[in-house]
């Protein structure tokens, strides 16, 4: 795995070690209840250890995820986005992403790491088909998601209870064949002028 190089974000490898203080600050904020289906009890540092190690214990039994942690450009680390459950054989995966900065919600960074993972699953993993699910109430990560181009599949009513409130998960796909590339939707959305908007011109 390699650091992938975006216009408002870099996704570098997940270290556990490195990275597992910023999870447990996102999983004791708000932005979990977002991330996880409002599944919204404190979280320990040693749960969040034993996370990453059932993970790693999970990845002898044929677990295959790939994790990336989200770098803004200006150097802070704000959040984590990956494949979870890659199937090489039928060519799918699960695509989670979680900004755990409240302050860089609806800037354009969450698009440019879906982009820049979607481009990864599909040109260097050689997945045909990708997965997303989120919440009804969960507006932000809906237009992210279709902006990016993933249809909306199925609805699961009444999945989770979220603030005393039984909401509908919905389920997104985005198939290879439908796929435009990274650069033509980076063109798109204008990606270029947010990041330059936000962080000035580059180098
Ligand atoms: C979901 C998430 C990854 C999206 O990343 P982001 O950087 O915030 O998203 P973007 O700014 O790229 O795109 C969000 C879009 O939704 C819009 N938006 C923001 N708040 C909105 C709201 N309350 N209702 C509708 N649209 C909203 C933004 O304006 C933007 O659209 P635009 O580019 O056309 O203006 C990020 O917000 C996040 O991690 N949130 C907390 C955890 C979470 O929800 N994870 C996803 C679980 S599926």
């Amino acid at each position: 795995m390699t650091t992938l190089h975006g216009l408002l974000v870099d996704l570098e490898p997940f270290v556990p070690a490195f990275h597992q203080e910023k999870m447990h600050a996102y999983w004791n904020n708000e932005s979990r209840l977002w991330a996880t289906m409002g599944d919204c009890e404190p979280t320990t540092r040693a749960q969040i250890a034993r996370i990453h190690e059932e993970r790693s214990g999970a990845r002898e039994r044929g677990y295959t995820g790939v994790h990336f942690m989200m770098r803004a450009r200006d150097g802070n680390i704000i959040g984590s986005i990956g494949l979870n459950w890659v199937d090489y054989w039928n060519r799918t995966a699960w695509l989670g992403a979680w900004i755990g900065e409240k302050d860089y919600w609806g800037g354009g960074h969450g698009t440019d790491a879906l982009l820049l993972t979607v481009d990864y699953a599909f040109r260097w993993l050689d997945m045909r088909r990708l997965c997303l699910g989120t919440m009804d109430i969960n507006e932000r990560a809906q237009r992210n998601v279709e902006k990016a181009g993933f249809r909306f599949e199925t609805r699961e009513r009444k999945a989770a209870l979220v603030n005393g409130r039984w909401i509908d998960a919905l389920n997104y796909g985005l198939l290879r064949d439908d796929w435009p590339g990274r650069e033509a939707l980076v063109d798109q959305l204008g990606l270029r002028e947010k990041a330059e908007r936000r962080y000035g011109k580059g180098d």
